[in-house]
């Protein structure tokens, strides 16, 4: 939730810190501050309530020292709200230690109250300021960062990333980790710490995960990781596969705009390299063993990334014959589930930094299951923490509300579904190929939806600025596409909307339909001979009857549905499991444009933080 960024190297620590906090700003927007150990050895820090643009106005107005050695934070409040005051860097009682924090001190209070006993004073409502006070404490008897770091660590319940410096130590900054994220950036002359690689890609593409429960002390020219125990740890290099430009906004007028129309490649980039011979080949499962005598499958997944999961259900047990269970990360880890070795968790995610699907994931490899990770995100604590993973490739995706993230990890739950029902014979290999030309197809019919609806989505939009209350129905595949809409519009426009499976309607949803009441209808095609197609269009008569406005997303040429809709959004012709790809496009549009007519921010939602690190 917080955005983390530290550095040690040359004389221009502000310039890399506000550089990694303008990259980590969708993680956290309601306050920012930096903290620099200037040339001369003094500690500057600044810090305001607001988006971090608040900050960087009055660093222009009244600017700071640069330095060699500094740190920086993007907030998403937890304790105490977001005012000047709780933003961190916080400082040790001396003021010459800084310290910043991504996560939750679940025992501050206890802390808090020791320190207050011994004659600590506090200026933040903040679990993070017992931290800094408790390090300040350690420095003086030890005079080592590291080791005073540890001490207190050792200390701390819950979940946390802290990073430190001090002032009497120019050129070292020190990070600690517990399930929260944090990664080093690998420099020449200078190395990088960052909640996530986007703090310090324009800098260098080295990069290297830190595990659980480990510190790590930078200098300019070396980086060393320890155990909480001090002893020393074996860290893997990677290569960051995103580079710096992707995770700019490139003229567009917002990052949701750029990365809607990015959905194609999402999709496409996500196939790249796992069909040969138009079967699917997906290495990445090997870890795994032998998947022959799954029994059963649990997704697992949170908001966007749970409506990815449903759809992933209706392809894997079509293909696979597999039952699959899709579940809330923070519902399944708390209600003692059956798992055996035989059960395959997939968890989605995104960040690969959801504290809820973490902890469901390490609930479940406690548990002997086998666990797989669909994630965007190299070098996350998710798929560390998972015994495989494939990953999305996406790119990074900024703009708090997913978008081009949930098709690919609907595209990579196809490709598990395909190579599943391959291992296990479920499917013959024309079939496979059959659906593999379909998905490999979904890129260009997402283009086509771009380039012919968007204009037109736009302008219903602007209409509906004052629209109160919006729903979504569809059945089957097009129920999951219904709740993603729906969470679209709540999180971007503010607005109650909710998404229903069509057929429950009669059940008590129909009681919400009044005159002028919009809904929107995801209608399946009418050319399979399974389709539910009739059913829906029925749903549709009934709710126009009572007056709703409807706007159907129904495949070009369905003329039973003209009659009924008082908007149609036409999509390419696709395959039945396939349909979702589309429909959700101008869900997506929708949310943003309907966003952007009411004046708010696309990006970056109220209350809202990109990655959910907290519980
Ligand atoms: O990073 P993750 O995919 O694990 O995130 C899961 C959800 O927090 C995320 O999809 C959230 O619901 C988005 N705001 C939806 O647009």
């Amino acid at each position: 939730m917080c955005g983390i960024v530290g550095y040690v190297g040359d004389n221009k620590s502000l310039e890399v810190l506000l550089g990694g906090l303008k990259r980590l700003e969708y993680r956290g927007y309601d306050s920012a501050g930096v903290a620099v150990i200037g040339e001369d050895g003094t500690m500057d820090t600044r810090k305001r309530a607001g988006k971090l643009q608040v900050l960087l106005d009055d660093l222009e107005t009244r600017p700071i020292a640069n330095g060699a050695t500094g740190i920086g934070h993007t907030r998403w409040a937890t304790h105490g709200g977001p005012t000047d005051r709780n933003a961190h860097p916080h400082l040790g009682a001396d003021g010459k230690l800084a310290l910043i924090h991504n996560g939750i001190i679940e025992n501050f209070s206890e802390l808090k109250q020791e320190l207050l006993d011994s004659g600590a004073t506090f200026s933040s409502e903040t679990d993070t300021e017992v931290a800094a006070i408790l390090v300040g404490r350690e420095y003086e008897q030890t005079h080592d960062l590291t080791e005073s770091l540890r001490r207190v660590v050792a200390r701390l319940e819950g979940a946390f990333t802290l990073l430190v410096m001090h002032a009497d130590q120019p050129g070292i900054v020190v990070g600690a980790r517990r399930n929260s994220p944090l990664v080093i950036g690998l420099g020449d002359g200078e190395n990088f710490l960052g909640s996530d690689v986007a703090a310090f890609v324009e800098f260098t593409r080295r990069a290297v995960a830190i595990g659980q429960d480990q510190i790590v002390t930078i200098r300019p020219d070396s980086v060393v990781v320890t155990d909480f125990e001090g002893a020393p740890v074996e860290t893997e290099e990677f290569e960051i596969a995103w580079d710096a430009s992707a995770s700019e906004k490139g003229g567009w007028s917002s990052f949701m705009a750029k990365e809607i129309s990015e959905e194609p490649e999402a999709v496409a980039n996500t196939i790249l390299g796992r069909v040969h011979d138009g079967l699917v080949d997906l290495k990445e499962l090997e870890p795994l063993g032998d998947l022959k005598d799954i029994d059963r499958i649990v997704i697992i997944a949170c908001g966007t990334a749970a409506y990815a999961g449903m759809l992933g259900k209706y392809a894997i047990e079509q293909w696979s014959r597999i039952p699959v269970d899709v579940e809330l990360s923070h519902e399944f880890r708390y209600r003692n589930p059956i798992l055996t070795e035989r059960t395959l968790v997939i968890s989605i995610s995104q960040s690969g930094e959801t504290m809820d699907t973490l902890m469901a994931v390490k609930y479940a490899v406690d548990h002997k299951a086998k666990v797989l990770s669909v994630c965007n995100t190299q070098g996350a604590t998710i798929p560390r923490e998972s015994h495989a993973v494939v990953y999305t490739h996406a790119g990074p995706e900024v703009a708090v509300a997913s978008t081009k993230a949930f098709l690919a990890q609907v595209t990579a739950l196809y490709l598990i579904g395909l190579e599943l029902g391959k291992l296990r014979g479920t499917l013959a290999d024309d079939e496979i190929r059959e659906n593999v030309r379909e998905l490999q197809a979904v890129p260009e019919k997402i283009a086509e939806i771009l380039s012919v609806s968007q204009a037109e989505i736009a302008q219903l939009a602007h209409w509906m600025t004052d629209t109160q209350s919006v729903l979504f129905l569809g059945r089957n595949v097009g129920y999951p596409v219904a709740l993603e809409g729906a969470l679209k519009l709540k999180e971007l426009a503010y607005i109650h909307a909710e998404g229903f499976a069509a057929g429950e309607l009669k059940h008590g949803p129909i009681a919400l339909i009044e005159p002028g009441q919009v809904v929107f209808v995801v209608v399946p095609s009418p050319r399979d001979p399974n389709s539910l197609h009739p059913k829906v269009v029925s749903n549709i008569q009934e709710i126009r009857a009572r007056g709703a406005r409807v706007i159907a997303i129904a495949e070009k040429g369905d003329a039973a549905v003209l009659p009924f809709a008082d908007e149609v959004i036409p999509i390419p012709l696709a395959g039945s499991l396939f349909e979702p790809f589309l429909a959700v496009v101008p869900l997506h549009i929708f949310g943003m444009e309907l966003s952007s007519a009411k004046g708010l921010d696309v990006d970056q939602p109220r209350n809202l933080a990109k990655s959910v690190t907290v519980e």
